[in-house]
């Protein structure tokens, strides 16, 4: 029997690559050799597609990587991508890692790979599409206006007019296609408006205002089983910063994380593992995925930010649910290739 060829596709082009570059490197250090042939595909920041030794995986940066790649790794095209591997293990994150761009591309190559199709992905990225569609759907998410970098260029002060109609302080600012907390503020006073659109701008032509949700905040993984698809855990977090930001997402002991939740009731657990669940088949997102919300002081249960791909370090959600449902990470990553080959074996056209 032929061994699986299994390509980790890590880097790439958006402001998530060093978090990509630790995802993918976890991915290869615990993949079951056994089963699959592991080939490290690295994007560099030009989208060009490079198989990497194993010795270039275990770089710092991905600025590390690159400058290595003339003399240590082999440029492919992206048409030769399918003489290198059988399956892609997306390991990008942000634009063009899992908002479709990458799996168009492995639609048309016929290479299966981790993750839903290319609507399901975008929309896993675009937080007002994601919102609209979830609310039609009768599920809780926040009130929220969106702010184009034009009309705010043209008119400050309608645009101020406009947020502070729809919310009082607080509330928060956020590009519309980020993650890892990139461009998001929490805007506490009105002289910090013109700093959080910037921040935003800096990363996308239109920003999401949001009202600010106060009270728990929890994150879940889940998988589509043969069933159906169904959650791994619920984690309770407890950021240090002001909000989850991106130093408490990545830098070692800055959050507390509770798998399972330490305040949140069995019954709120319950309602967590029901919408959570009822968003991924809205959201049509396939494989796996990995949905936040808030439980608010009044029990209420919010969906904030489904995201149609998990960080995979060490310290992950991914990788503490699985342990804390009992499954080693060569388990849980075996898993998740076998979900993604059934459901791409099943597919008519590109998955759905
Ligand atoms: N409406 C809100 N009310 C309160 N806090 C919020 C709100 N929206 C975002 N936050 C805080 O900001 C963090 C980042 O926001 P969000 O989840 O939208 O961003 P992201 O960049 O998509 O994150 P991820 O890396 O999880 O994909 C959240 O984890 C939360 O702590
Ligand atoms: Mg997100």
């Amino acid at each position: 029997m032929n061994v699986l060829r299994v390509g980790i596709i890590l880097g790439g082009i958006s402001s998530e690559r060093e978090v990509s570059l630790n995802s993918g490197r976890n991915v290869y250090d615990n993949l079951d050799r056994e089963r699959y042939e592991l080939v490290p595909i690295f994007m560099d920041g030009g989208g060009r597609l490079w198989v990497i030794p194993w010795q270039l995986v275990s770089q710092n940066t991905t600025t590390d990587i690159a400058d290595h790649l003339e003399k240590e790794a082999r440029c492919i095209s992206y048409e030769g991508l399918r003489d290198e591997i059988d399956f892609a293990f997306i390991s990008l994150h942000g634009k063009y890692g899992d908002d479709g761009c990458i799996q168009g591309l492995l639609e048309i190559l016929g290479i299966p790979y981790t993750g839903p199709g290319v609507l399901a992905s975008a929309l896993g990225m675009d937080k007002d599409a994601q919102q609209k569609i979830l609310k039609a759907a009768g599920i809780d998410v926040p009130e929220s206006v969106t702010v184009t970098e034009d009309e705010w260029l043209r008119d400050e002060e309608a645009v101020r007019k406009k947020v502070e109609d729809a919310f009082s302080i607080p509330f928060v600012v956020k590009p519309i296609r980020e993650g890892s907390s990139m461009g998001v503020t929490i805007v506490r006073d009105p002289a910090m408006l013109e700093r959080a659109m910037a921040a935003a701008f800096a990363w996308d032509r239109i920003a999401l205002v949001e009202e600010y949700l106060e009270g728990t905040e929890f994150s879940c993984i889940v998988l589509e089983k043969e069933e159906g698809p169904s959650i791994l855990g619920v984690t309770e977090i407890h950021p240090q910063s002001d909000f989850y930001s991106y130093d408490d997402k990545y830098m070692p002991g800055r959050c507390s994380k509770f798998t399972p939740p330490r305040t949140i009731t069995a019954d709120v657990v319950d309602r967590i593992r029901e919408e959570v669940v009822k968003a991924f088949v809205t959201l049509g997102f396939r494989s796996y995925g990995r949905i936040d919300g808030f439980v608010l002081t009044d029990g209420r249960v919010l969906i904030t930010d489904p995201n149609s791909s998990s960080g995979m370090a060490p310290s992950s959600f991914f990788f503490e649910q699985a342990a804390e449902a009992g499954m080693l990470p060569s388990m849980i990553l075996s898993e998740l290739i076998e979900i993604s080959l059934r459901i791409h074996g099943e597919k008519k056209g590109p998955l759905q």
